[in-house]
């Protein structure tokens, strides 16, 4: 798809990361001089910062087949089992949500990764009996939103941990420049830094407004996207000065309104803005933490006086003694 040839496919062409992509030439690198298969790699952070086009990189580098599944897609042993055994010599198994495999396929895993063998009982009652399977040896690439979802066990099992890290905006500038160039659509760098600054730090955003912004920009007869036709677009889009979307600033809204500023528990939060807390914990608190608008403390999440400021609510006078 589009999507597929927006994505960088070598190293050289992946725009930040700078920590996570220097560490992982070096694995590979080593992989490849030694012919051994890379060693398992879990990457985490927040969705849409790169980590299934990591995974299809870190192949192309190796040079090997990528199989691409899911956590929830896997919902017996026997279909981790047949994706493995349809594997080559140091192919790259790329699992997404792993932290959602059940308990039954993440046992099989665990022999798979540590041994290249699959444990697999046959038969019920008396006459079961449990067969191994030799494996080729293979690289798992994991990818959560939530590390501290995952069983220690299987986090244990990664000799690569890598932490995806929300983009500066002069990275993002140099990927919404790479995507324009792609889809032949003209920006000036300002109109770039405009949409750069409001895309919460993240490329798939960053080309998403993008693509929403030359809508504008086209049906105004601009032929090329300016700071003032980007600026004008996204505020359509009730994408703020500062990359809040409209359910990032309900999030603030309901915790200032209904829970005084907090603290406030995260089910509480989604519940009162009917979203998923999946949704809140894994999109929307990053980016209003990292921004400085949330904090988490030990009895729930509450806001900042940066979070009264931007959303132009007078914050409440301190009263009583607090310690
Ligand atoms: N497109 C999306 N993410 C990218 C990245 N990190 N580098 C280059 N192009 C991208």
């Amino acid at each position: 798809s589009w999507q597929y040839s927006l994505r960088p496919h070598y190293l050289n062409e992946y725009i930040g990361q700078t920590k996570a992509k220097e560490n992982l030439r070096v694995f590979i690198e080593a992989a490849k001089l030694r012919k051994e298969a890379l060693d398992h790699v879990l990457l985490y952070g927040p969705p849409g910062l790169g980590k299934t086009t990591m995974a299809g990189i870190i192949a192309n580098e190796l040079g090997v087949n990528l199989r691409i599944t899911s956590g929830p897609a896997i919902e017996r042993p026997g279909d981790l089992a047949a994706l493995l055994t349809n594997l080559q010599e140091r192919d790259l198994l790329f699992i997404d949500e792993i932290h959602r495999l059940s308990h039954s396929v993440e046992e099989v895993l665990y022999a798979a990764m540590e041994d290249y063998a699959l444990d697999i009982v046959i038969g019920k009652g008396p006459s079961a009996r449990s067969v191994r399977i030799d494996l080729p040896p293979f690289t798992l690439v994991g990818a959560t939103t939530q590390v501290g979802r995952l069983a220690p066990p299987l986090r244990d099992r990664f000799g690569v941990i890598s932490r995806l890290e929300f983009y500066k905006p002069e990275e993002l500038v140099l990927i919404i420049k790479r995507t324009a160039e792609i889809l032949d659509i003209e920006i000036e760098e300002q109109g770039a830094l405009e949409i750069a600054r409001r895309s919460r730090g993240t490329p798939r955003i960053a080309n998403r407004l993008l693509k929403r912004v030359r809508d504008f920009a086209q049906v105004a007869g601009s032929p090329a996207i300016t700071d003032q036709i980007a600026a004008s677009a996204l505020d359509r889009l009730e994408v703020d000065r500062c990359g809040l979307d409209r359910t990032d600033r309900r999030v603030l809204q309901v915790i200032i309104e209904k829970f005084a500023g907090g603290p406030v528990g995260l089910d509480t939060i989604a519940a009162a803005i009917s979203e998923s807390v999946d949704a809140v914990e894994d999109v929307y608190e990053p980016f209003l933490m990292q921004q400085g608008f949330l904090n988490r403390t030990p009895r729930g999440r509450v806001v900042t006086a940066a979070a009264y400021r931007h959303l132009g609510i007078p914050e409440p006078q301190q009263t009583g003694a607090s310690s």
